[in-house]
């Protein structure tokens, strides 16, 4: 008898607790116990029902993770889901925290469902590259109907469970789980309830008209962009109509079986728990002291300091917005309550929610205003003179313990330190636009940085709902280091025959959220026309540089905020549409570069986009920006649009074999650039037969 699972009774019903913290995955010792305490609890002439419940903090989380990829030890879930369905005495799950895949899945073979209002319940397989294949595509549409299981399988969101009892997927809410779910369990034997089994349940899966399945699956195929598993999990559920339960099983089954062994469900498996590595620093411990965080502010109300301010205040906490200027901070408060509008007029906001956010946005002129924030993160315009001015005032203002961050997305972060007198509190927070929406935050670590800082700042951005990576103070840190290698080879394809719709369409239909052109259009070209002034002084002249991106810029097209860039973007519409004058700009470039224009394939413009990324990550991880190669992962799923199905740059080199990815960064190297030196880090993997993800576990 396992430990992780315990049976006792109360009165007359028995509890089984599931016991294996942290989130009581479903590991086979816990499937086991289930299976063991079960038949205790059938065998318990006094028990009359039972009731399951998680220990801790929460309900079953799912299967274990941990276990997939290697071969399934007995008892399978499905083996014991079908045993608790089949019991013959009434089982009642007791769902806190949350409920999520096969922990779901086994509450829908239990006959009822209770929970406390706070629970939530979900199917998030699909966000692993799989579906629900403990029956989760099969029993959910029978209690809460094909459209919500549809929606809620094929996006993986949570439902709290006031939703889910007016869906049907749960029974009651209690106010105590235990008690609550005991007392539940008295009244079905009071009123002698009857054993209701889900699969049997047929009304809301016989209610469908299958007919519409075909529009639906047009939606979720496009939506998907390349993705397998929705489009798997859709066709799962449409089995819980068209065919009776164990064929449905059977069918939900199979695809699961191909969907786990493909390369998109290891890519999602490996960003889910790249995400929680990232969370873990080497040097600092996870017990390091972190500082209060009651208060914050930001100086600059422009593009960044707006999307920065609203996070806090969606996380409920009071942040004052400083600008310059009374104008300027009427029209950084004007964009944010535009923002919180936009988001009421959909439905996903309430008003009150919203005057409440607002309320917590104070807007000031003054540097002493400042003086009781926990933290101060500076968002001005990217100039070390005017960003070292700024620090310097806050040194003169900033209670002592105040954490002083910079939204820097490439200076360097100890000359700003230096500043001040307090170098071991100032950190970069390199949020990513907009940064009310983009999840990832770029920690930037200085020579001076303390633990306490770094430790703080890694819980808080957690608090504010961001995914937080800490990196190496460097030009560009890692996200923006990387990206820059990866622009300049669009570019240059641009001189040697590629057009920007080309380079974009590979990039796009291979799964990224955009291509670099639109990407740039979409970030404003002129951003990384001023950077590429800064770096003009100090870059290689042995190199070529190309001038497309300078000369857009001279023409005033910076992109899609002056509805022109390297498309055009007319009655400000957000869709790129091709310019032939900027076609002919390009064709013009190569002849003024004596380019001789040559057909470039698809496959020569994903190797070089995607290997110039690879390398210069692998740079970054010898020169330790980077903590591990999956970090660098986390940073351009979380951060650049980079699909979380293909797992990042790093585990797509992995995938490639980084010997392959070698060979062809040398043949660029000697056809191509310098731009092309192999990074000594892959040398050395590849001479040694390992992979990123073997440095990783070796570092
Ligand atoms: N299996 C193995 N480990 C898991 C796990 C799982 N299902 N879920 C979480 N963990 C681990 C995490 O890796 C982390 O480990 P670490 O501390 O060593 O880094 C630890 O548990 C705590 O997790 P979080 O930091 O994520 O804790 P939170 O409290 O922030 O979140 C949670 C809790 C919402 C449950 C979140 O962990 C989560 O979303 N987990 C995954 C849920 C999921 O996807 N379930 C479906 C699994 S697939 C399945 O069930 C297949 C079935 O249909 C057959
Ligand atoms: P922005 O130009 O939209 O906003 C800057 C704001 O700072 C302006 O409102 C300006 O009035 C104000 N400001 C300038 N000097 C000030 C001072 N001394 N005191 C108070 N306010 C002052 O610029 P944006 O895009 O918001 O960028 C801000 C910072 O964030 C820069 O360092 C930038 O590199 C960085 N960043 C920008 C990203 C982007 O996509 N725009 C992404 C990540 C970082």
């Amino acid at each position: 008898m396992t430990t992780s699972v315990r049976y006792e009774r109360q009165g007359q019903v028995g509890v089984i607790t599931v016991d294996n913290p942290p989130v009581n995955a479903l590991s086979q010792h816990v499937r086991q116990g289930l299976l063991d305490c079960l038949a205790q609890g059938l065998a318990d002439d006094e028990a009359r029902a039972l009731v399951m419940v998680g220990a801790g903090r929460t309900f079953i989380a799912g299967a274990d993770i941990r276990e997939f990829g290697k071969p399934l030890a007995d008892p399978d879930l499905n083996g014991v889901i079908e045993a608790y369905e089949n019991a013959t005495k009434p089982v009642v799950a007791a769902i806190h925290g949350t409920a999520l895949g096969g922990g779901l899945e086994v509450a829908l073979g239990c006959h009822y469902r209770v929970a406390v209002a706070a629970a939530k319940v979900g199917l998030p397989e699909v966000k692993l590259g799989i579906l629900p294949g403990a029956g989760g595509t099969q029993r959910l549409p029978r209690v809460a109907g094909v459209e919500a299981a549809i929606d809620m399988i094929t996006t993986g969101k949570f439902v709290p469970a006031g939703k889910a009892l007016k869906l049907g997927i749960v029974d009651a809410i209690v106010d105590e789980l235990v008690p609550g779910a005991v007392a539940f369990a008295e009244k079905l034997l009071a009123e002698n309830a009857p054993l209701r089994r889900v699969r049997d349940m047929d009304e809301k899966v016989k209610a469908f008209d299958p007919a519409r399945f075909e529009a639906m699956r047009k939606a979720v195929v496009k939506a998907a962009r390349g993705q397998m598993s929705p489009v798997g999990c859709f066709d799962s559920v449409t089995a819980s109509v068209t065919l009776p339960f164990e064929d449905g099983l059977k069918r939900e089954r199979e695809i699961f079986t191909g969907l786990i062994e493909s390369d998109q469900s290891k890519a999602l498996r490996h960003i889910f728990f790249a995400e929680r590595e990232a969370l873990k620093i080497p040097d600092v411990p996870s017990d390091t002291p972190t500082l209060p965080i009651r208060t914050a502010a930001i100086i600059g109300a422009g593009t960044m300091g707006g999307g920065i301010a609203m996070c806090f205040a969606n996380a409920g906490i009071p942040v004052k917005l400083l600008e310059m200027t009374r104008e300027a901070l009427d029209r950084g408060l004007g964009i944010i309550g535009g923002n919180y509008a936009n988001t009421v007029a959909k439905g996903r906001l309430t008003q009150e929610a919203m005057d409440k956010r607002m309320g917590l946005i104070e807007g000031v002129l003054d540097y002493d205003a400042l003086s009781e924030a926990d933290i101060i993160i500076e968002a001005v315009f990217e100039e070390m003179d005017i960003k070292k001015k700024v620090f310097a005032a806050l040194d003169s203002v900033a209670k002592a313990g105040a954490i002083l961050a910079s939204n820097t997305s490439t200076l360097d972060v100890d000359e700003i330190a230096a500043s001040t007198s307090r170098p071991e509190f100032v950190i970069g927070t390199h949020f990513f636009s907009p940064a009310n929406v983009m999840p990832l935050l770029e920690l930037v670590r200085g020579a001076k940085t303390s633990n306490q800082v770094i430790a703080t700042s890694m819980k808080l951005a957690r608090t504010i709902a961001k995914v937080p990576v800490l990196v190496g103070n460097c030009d560009g840190f890692v996200g923006n280091r990387m990206l820059e290698p990866y622009g300049q080879q669009a570019e240059l394809m641009l001189l040697e025959g590629a057009m920007p719709a080309q380079v974009d369409g590979v990039m796009q239909r291979w799964g990224l959220a955009m291509g670099p052109f639109t990407m740039g259009d979409m970030a404003g070209l002129d951003v990384g026309w001023r950077i590429r002034k800064r770096r003009a002084a100090t870059r290689r002249n042995d190199l070529f540089w190309p001038t497309v991106a300078d000369q857009i810029c001279e023409m005033g097209r910076f992109g899609q905020k002056t509805k022109a860039g390297y498309y055009l973007y007319e009655g400000g519409s957000r869709v790129p549409v091709t310019d032939p004058k900027i076609e002919q700009l390009i064709v013009e470039a190569s002849k003024a570069a004596g380019i001789e224009r040559r057909e470039i394939s698809d496959e020569e413009i994903l190797k070089r986009c995607l290997y110039a990324l690879i390398n210069e990550g692998a740079k970054c991880l010898e020169e330790g920006m980077a903590i591990r190669a999956s970090d660098v992962d986390v940073i351009y799923c979380f951060g650049y649009g980079f699909p979380a199905w293909r797992g990042g740059p790093m585990f797509q080199a992995d995938l490639i074999g980084l010997d392959k990815v070698l060979a062809d960064i040398k043949r660029f190297h000697a056809a191509l650039d310098d731009r092309w030196k192999p990074a000594k880090l892959i040398e050395t993997l590849v001479a040694e037969g390992r992979s990123f993800a073997d440095y990783d576990r070796g570092r």
